[in-house]
């Protein structure tokens, strides 16, 4: 008798746990996207974190479908014999007919199975594949655009995937597929004209035409019912992308998008409205210790401050101790990503500082890949002479004891003058040496292919912040995603991002966003905007966002150079408080984790799921729809005992002085604070979707 699945899925602040019976066991789940083991951007993370607890829910039944890229499987995935023997039979057929299909495991949590697909390896059909698309729906696709001419291939070949699997079948199974993103759309469409019975959905993380039109000089939200769309898709040279775009989303039986915001965005510039929205979420990982991510902030911001040593030798005239680290990070999209906004904004914080003798120095990191040819000599070189500095202080350390222990050996307290000897001194004075430089600390940590044209290195040549001594703001930009095996600054990200002290994202055009919300969940604040959809989600699931560190930028409202002074403003205030509310800051933050949790947010993948099989076999399931305001309701209420924002929470603690600053203290008072916090917010949910009749192999409705 065949086993019915069950999922669990944890609720907020002590909700109920949603338990949801429903048999599936029939059904198969492909889940397709160019970013199965293939890290690009955001996308990636969604299929990624999302993997456990889709593989929780389908198990054995669940495959993802990816490009074959030969260095991300040798890194990350186990290649093995398919287990089920009619996805054994598919594979093995579409190898004999001139494909390269491989399976296997991806080893990240939840260990889903994959299959990926060598799209290089059948491109002796792409020709043929692109005609019988121009005969199709008339998209035509140049031979120019590489990206295009990918998802051709790979959409062609998840088709006949899925058509191979229903048609190896010895019963016509329910198979679900969905496609994320315009690069695996065709594969969808296909399916359709194929009439292939599979119920399919298309996620689309941005749009391709909102993410050109932003990054022109558009004022596009003000404009979205106004566009015409055809003409500036083509007037981009996009339009056959934005074609390929289009039928995916009006083909699906389920059209969804990661936020609200993007939503009405599709609306207009997709014209479907999207039927879900499925916002993206996170593994949140619990400690067993409450402050142990604290205690990670700590070890991390080590890290950094020895990479800062070693990037300003010859020039650390300020206080590391009082010293704040920021950052941005995410894909090159100077304007989308708001870097523009940023750099303006430390310009005039640089100002503020200076003009109120602060004593804290800002040091801002930009996280952005750009065309490089490897790191810089200045920047090897700055680590280099830390590292000797280092080694010269052990050496000196080490003569030094040597002459202590020897004085003790003959019982004799030692004549502190004579412990270091001329030698000693000649090694430390070459040593400091070293650390004289002729330049200022450099900007960028590589050599950059297109320098005069970088967006971020000519707006720091016009802003003029170049790391000077008088500077209070200084910057370094790191034009490439971080690795743990760097030279230059070993660290991933996650290390990376525990260790400062707030993420800026203050973005134009960011459908979700994942960095904001992966701070979130790491306890570190940080700043998104009203145009993100993780900034509107907070913003509606939060009564007081900025007392949890989740500072949200307007710049729906206001103009460029308004919005510059808030980030500005934000920036300020965040540089005034002292240690001990940055620590309470940072527990507030952290305690946001669960609304981020894939564990709750899974619910919307469920339900696009449900749906979409309800309607392509609307004699087995049957979906009800459920009353809107059950998923909305609740919010996180202000922090009991708190100011609305950190420059007035001073004023609530009980000693604010710097040099009071007591961490015990501080988390004794939080604790405290934390139980007055802990509100039921119920908020009842139950999925609408039930098995309609008995299916085929006799298994039971859902919901008993
Ligand atoms: N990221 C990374 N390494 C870095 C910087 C960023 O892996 O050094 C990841 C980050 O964890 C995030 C993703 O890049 O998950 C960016 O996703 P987001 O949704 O913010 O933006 P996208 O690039 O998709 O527009
Ligand atoms: C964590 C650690 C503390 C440390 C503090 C520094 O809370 O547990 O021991 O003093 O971080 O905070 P800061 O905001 O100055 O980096
Ligand atoms: C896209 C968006 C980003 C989002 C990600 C995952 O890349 O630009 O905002 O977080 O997809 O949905």
């Amino acid at each position: 008798m065949p086993l019915a699945r069950s999922l669990s899925v944890t609720s907020l602040s002590g909700l109920e746990e949603w338990d949801e019976e429903f048999d599936l066991e029939d059904a198969v789940l492909f889940e397709i996207a160019w970013e199965v083991a293939n890290k690009v951007g955001g996308i990636y993370t969604v299929i990624q974190t999302k993997a456990r607890l889709t593989a929780e829910e389908w198990g054995e039944n669940y495959f993802l479908v990816g490009p074959y890229v030969e260095s991300n499987v040798r890194t990350q995935v186990e290649l093995i014999e398919p287990t089920n023997p009619v996805l054994k039979r598919t594979i093995d057929k579409m190898n004999a007919s001139g494909c390269k299909v491989y399976f296997g495991r991806w080893l990240i949590e939840g260990s889903p199975y994959v299959v990926l697909i060598d799209v290089a390896f059948t491109a002796w059909s792409l020709d043929r594949w692109k005609s019988e698309l121009w005969e199709l729906c008339d998209i035509g696709v140049p031979w120019f655009d590489r990206e295009a001419n990918d998802a051709v291939l790979f959409g062609f070949l998840t088709a006949w995937l899925l058509g191979e699997y229903v048609a190896q079948s010895e019963e016509p199974p329910h198979v679900v597929a969905h496609f994320h993103e315009w690069l695996a759309g065709l594969g969808l469409v296909l399916c359709r004209h194929r009439q292939l019975p599979v119920a399919t959905i298309f996620t689309t993380h941005a749009t391709l035409l909102g993410r050109y039109l932003c990054a022109g000089n558009v004022d596009f939200y003000n404009n979205l019912a106004e566009f015409n769309v055809d003409k500036e898709a083509g007037d981009r040279q996009i339009y056959h992308r934005y074609c390929l775009e289009r039928a995916a989303a009006h083909c699906a039986h389920v059209f969804t998008t990661v936020s609200q915001i993007t939503a009405i965005e599709a609306e207009h510039l997709l014209k479907r409205k999207p039927d879900v929205v499925t916002p993206n979420g996170l593994n949140v990982k619990k400690f067993s210790a409450v402050h142990e991510f604290q205690n990670l902030h700590a070890q991390s911001k080590n890290r950094i401050q020895e990479f800062v040593r070693g990037h300003f030798y010859g020039h650390l005239d300020f206080n590391l101790d009082k010293c704040l680290f920021l950052f941005i990070a995410g894909r090159y999209e100077f304007s989308n990503k708001g870097a523009d906004l940023f750099l303006e904004a430390l310009a005039r914080l640089n100002y503020l500082l200076r003009v109120n003798h602060s004593d804290v120095t800002v040091i801002a990191f930009f996280i952005m890949p750009a065309r490089t040819n490897n790191f810089n000599v200045e920047t090897l070189k700055g680590q280099a002479v830390r590292k000797q500095l280092w080694d010269t202080a052990q050496t000196v350390k080490e003569r030094f004891g040597k002459k202590l222990y020897e004085s003790l050996l003959v019982g004799q307290l030692p004549d502190v003058s004579k412990m270091l000897d001329k030698e000693d001194f000649t090694i430390m004075k070459r040593a400091i040496f070293a650390t004289q430089r002729q330049c200022q600390p450099p900007i960028c940590t590589h050599n950059m292919l297109e320098d005069s044209s970088d967006p971020i290195l000519n707006c720091v040549r016009r802003i003029g912040l170049f790391n000077s001594s008088a500077d209070r703001v200084k910057i370094i930009f790191h034009p490439e995603f971080l690795s743990s095996t760097s030279p230059l600054l070993p660290m991933d990200y996650e290390e990376f991002v525990r260790g400062c002290h707030l993420g800026v994202f203050p973005s134009y055009y960011e459908p979700w966003g994942y960095t904001p919300a992966e701070c979130t969940v790491m306890g570190i604040p940080s700043i998104s905007t009203n145009l993100s959809g993780f900034g509107c989600f907070m913003e509606e699931h939060i009564a007081d966002p900025t007392a949890y560190g989740i500072y949200i930028l307007d710049r729906r409202f206001r103009g460029v150079d308004e919005s510059c002074n808030q980030l500005t403003s934000f920036l300020f205030q965040f540089c005034k408080q002292s240690r001990r509310q940055r620590i309470i800051q940072r527990n507030r933050t952290e305690r946001l984790s669960d609304l981020l949790d894939w564990r709750y947010l899974g619910r919307y993948y469920i339900s696009a799921r449900h749906m979409a099989l309800a309607k392509a076999f609307p004699d087995t399931y049957l979906y009800e729809p459920h009353d809107p305001t059950s998923t909305t309701g609740f919010r996180y209420p202000r922090p009991a005992s708190v100011p609305p924002s950190p420059a007035l929470s001073r004023h609530s603690s009980p000693h604010h002085s710097e040099a009071e600053d007591n961490d015990e203290d501080e988390r004794y008072d939080e604790d405290l604070e934390a139980e007055k916090d802990r509100v039921n917010i119920r908020q009842p949910y139950s999925l609408p979707f039930k098995n309609k009749l008995p299916a085929a192999n006799g298994a039971k409705g859902a919901n008993g």
